[in-house]
């Protein structure tokens, strides 16, 4: 079979009329980024870029060296093309515009440059989450403000995978796709159209270690899954956690599951663990179009109106039929209240 590369799958949505030149350019930029981050991973030690870079981000988490140069390989790479009005990140408090001497575009992207990063220096997989946006028509310099727009206005949302392979998956509202990186060719060739996340699963991701903090209705819902075939689901569930959100979704779009940020008292006063613009809204737009979902427990994560650029929320995403049951839990706990 002959195989398509990425370059030639944006060609082939272009003439389909599902996005524009600009749309197109700007995903080949973020690809070619995510190889130069994939080398610099793939050094470890040898490249001299693990352990901490001895700084903090705006959500007060030291950041790794890892977390920085992929910050910086993602900003320089977008500064140039034309394709961009500004870009967000989990590593910047505000957004960054694009320098004047050039060009700008219409799209605004936001990014986790490397999920996962307490990863890095075990060798575990870590990724890049990114989400695109429309810049309000006749905004000419984007402030935060501008990016508060909800996920179900995304124009496209990916994430790449820095495993054994590399793998970028992507979506522009019309299925989820996945591409492998080609090592020796230096391209990413079209592994998987049309993702499809089965509608029930016997698997699950969540870190159980916080559990005596959840609320009441995850405690049930956990407490049914962990109680098997003589509990009230009437089957055997079992556990993964990677501790990269990039690596659990991406095992839930390869052989179905259901991940779980929830609430728990520890970290209730942020909302949530998860940042809803560039790890939420992104993965929740993955999901929602390879046929699973995404909600927060209480509602459609895709349908929030964000209030903050860092805005942090609970997330339930992957296959439909648990992310119903568990969210359906929830509703019903608020509704006795
Ligand atoms: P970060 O972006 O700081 O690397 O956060 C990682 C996220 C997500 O990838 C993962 O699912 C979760 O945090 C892990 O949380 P725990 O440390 O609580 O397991």
């Amino acid at each position: 079979m002959k195989s398509i590369s990425l370059i030639q799958f944006l060609i082939e949505e272009r003439r389909a009329g599902r996005i524009n030149a600009e749309l197109s350019l700007l995903i080949e930029v973020v690809a070619r980024a995510c190889k130069r981050i994939a080398v610099a991973t793939n050094k470890g030690a040898l490249g001299g870029v693990l352990g901490e870079a001895g700084t903090g981000n705006i959500q007060g988490e030291a950041q790794k060296k890892l977390d920085v140069i992929s910050n910086e390989i993602l900003l320089e790479a977008n500064a140039w093309g034309g394709q961009l009005a500004a870009c967000a990140s989990e590593e910047m408090e505000d957004p960054q515009p694009i320098p004047d001497m050039y060009p700008k575009g219409n799209h605004l992207l936001l990014f986790d440059p490397l999920d996962g990063s307490s990863n890095i220096d075990v060798n575990i997989s870590v990724g890049t989450i990114f989400s695109i946006l429309r810049c309000p028509d006749g905004v000419t310099e984007p402030k935060a403000e501008h990016f508060l727009q909800p996920g179900t206005t995304q124009l496209g949302a990916g994430y790449v995978v820095y495993g054994p392979a590399t793998v970028l998956v992507l979506t522009f509202g019309h299925g989820t796709h996945e591409f492998t990186l080609d090592r020796e060719v230096g391209s990413f060739i079209l592994s998987r159209r049309d993702i499809r996340i089965p509608e029930e699963t016997g698997e699950f991701a969540i870190n159980m270690s916080n559990q005596r903090h959840w609320e009441a209705p995850m405690q049930r819902y956990i407490g049914e899954l962990l109680a098997g075939k003589d509990g009230p689901r009437g089957r055997d569930f079992n556990m993964r956690w990677v501790a990269s959100m990039v690596a659990d979704v991406h095992r839930i779009i390869t052989r179905g599951g259901v991940f779980f940020y929830p609430l728990d008292a520890k970290i209730k006063s942020k909302g949530g663990k998860l940042r809803l613009m560039y790890e939420a809204n992104p993965m929740a737009m993955i999901i929602e179009q390879a046929g699973g979902a995404a909600t927060t427990g209480r509602e459609r994560i895709m349908g929030i109106q964000p209030s903050g650029l860092h805005q942090r929320v609970p997330v339930f995403l992957g296959s439909k039929k648990e992310v119903e049951v568990a969210t359906h839990y929830h509703v019903e706990a608020d509704a006795a209240v």
